[in-house]
């Protein structure tokens, strides 16, 4: 292994409590689109005007529940890839906090223990009226891939909330929402806690969440980053990493284990 990875692996030996800060480029290689990067980056394609805030939502309910109802219905062909699950390996010996930017239950299907969805879950849909959870049945628009920019033929009444009629909307925080108090409070009281970060797949343009790695690197503590490009985060990284998710994190646990 390179000597950046063999430095990398020793720090996180040596680490007692691991926060890893986690961006779209973790599930990239699960076949989940990133928003900015790549040919297929969501909000080069779409936008995220549209589809991802409030005023969106109140324009056009039917486009915007029908696009969140496709990527709840993604979440049944995509599997964990081998990077979230050498997160949850390395979980075995060491306390690691996973704060994710995602939306997906990657993390969660691979066995992290995710202590905060900074911006909600895919998982968490809920009324927008009364706030109760929705689990009854998402269909999904016929729809196999996204072709181009077509997005109204993904059009889709929302279902309506059980207990007060209700549309139902997407658990996830929309551009201009304010962060869920309690992820906010976990995240960041894991990364005041930790004594190693590891920043994987983000492009850190977005905050608050972004701010957080600074947190850490006040106290002194290294940040790793794992991207295969610079992201807005490099400058604060200690060791960047130039991979992928899939393919960096399996070899750092290679390392560790000897
Ligand atoms: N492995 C690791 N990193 C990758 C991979 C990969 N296989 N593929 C791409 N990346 C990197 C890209 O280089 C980029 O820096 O992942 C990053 C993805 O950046 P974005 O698409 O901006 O995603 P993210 O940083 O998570 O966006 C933050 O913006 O739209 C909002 O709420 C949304 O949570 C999202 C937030």
């Amino acid at each position: 292994p390179s000597d950046t990875v063999q430095q990398v692996a020793d720090m996180i030996s040596s680490a007692d409590r691991i926060t890893v800060f986690t961006g779209a480029g973790m599930s990239a290689e699960s076949g989940i689109a990133t928003f900015r990067s790549g040919d297929d980056g969501l909000w080069g394609r779409f936008d995220p005007m549209m589809l991802a805030s409030v005023d969106g939502w109140e324009a056009d309910p039917h486009l915007v529940w029908g696009w969140y109802a496709w990527r709840i219905g993604q979440l049944r062909d995509v599997v964990p890839n081998a990077g979230h699950r050498a997160l949850a390996d390395l979980a075995q010996h060491k306390v690691v906090d996973v704060v994710t930017q995602n939306v997906d239950d990657l993390h969660e299907r691979a066995g992290s223990t995710v202590v905060s969805h900074l911006h909600g879950s895919l998982t968490a849909t809920r009324c927008s009226v009364c706030r109760a959870p929705y689990d009854g049945p998402v269909a999904r628009p016929y729809h196999e891939q996204i072709d181009g920019d077509d997005l109204d033929s993904l059009r889709l009444a929302p279902p309506t909330c059980a207990r007060c009629g209700g549309d139902v909307r997407p658990g996830v925080v929309w551009f201009g929402e304010m962060l869920p108090e309690r992820e906010w409070a976990s995240a960041v009281d894991s990364f005041d806690a930790c004594d190693l970060v590891l920043v994987v797949g983000t492009s850190g343009i977005v905050y608050p969440a972004a701010g957080l790695p600074d947190r850490a690197a006040g106290r002194g503590v290294p940040i790793i980053e794992v991207n295969p490009d610079e992201s807005a985060l490099s400058g604060l990284a200690t060791h960047s990493i130039r991979s992928t998710a899939a393919s960096a994190l399996p070899l750092l646990a290679r390392v560790i284990d000897g």
